[in-house]
């Protein structure tokens, strides 16, 4: 029997889209407001969800406390009340957009989860907007 445990979490960041190499209509055109130089923030809202087999001793997927310090101490720890484009190395020449932060969550969760099961990231930038990724 297979079933997917999922945490919430959660972190305030700030960020700005733009590229460097774009001028500065281009960006403005592409990323609009999301393009301000003095940067904006979202509380942005993690779901992070493991599938696998259920355990016959155990009866856990995984142990979500173990999955809750996982999240806590490598991705809340590391994003929450940063600027991602100035803090947070791996945005350094790359664009935090909802898109690539989700990818960002997944690589750093992906190795410290055992590899016979599966990892889904969702994350709401606001509200109404998120992005899903499962390393696909
Ligand atoms: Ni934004």
């Amino acid at each position: 029997m297979r079933a997917t445990v999922s945490r919430k979490a959660h972190f305030n960041a700030a960020h700005r889209l733009y590229r460097k190499d774009w001028s500065m209509d281009k960006n403005e055109l592409i990323f609009g407001k999301c393009n301000n130089p003095n940067f904006h923030g979202h509380n942005y809202e993690l779901i992070v969800s493991v599938t696998g087999e259920i355990d016959k001793e155990t009866g856990f997927v995984i142990d979500v406390k173990i999955l809750a310090d996982l999240i806590k101490e490598h991705i809340e720890e590391a994003f929450d009340h940063k600027n991602l484009n100035v803090d947070v190395e791996e945005f350094q020449d790359l664009n935090p957009t909802a898109e690539n932060i989700a990818v960002v969550i997944w690589n750093k969760l992906r190795p410290l989860i055992s590899s016979d099961k599966e990892l889904e990231v969702v994350l709401y930038e606001t509200p109404r907007n998120f992005v899903t990724y499962k390393g696909e």
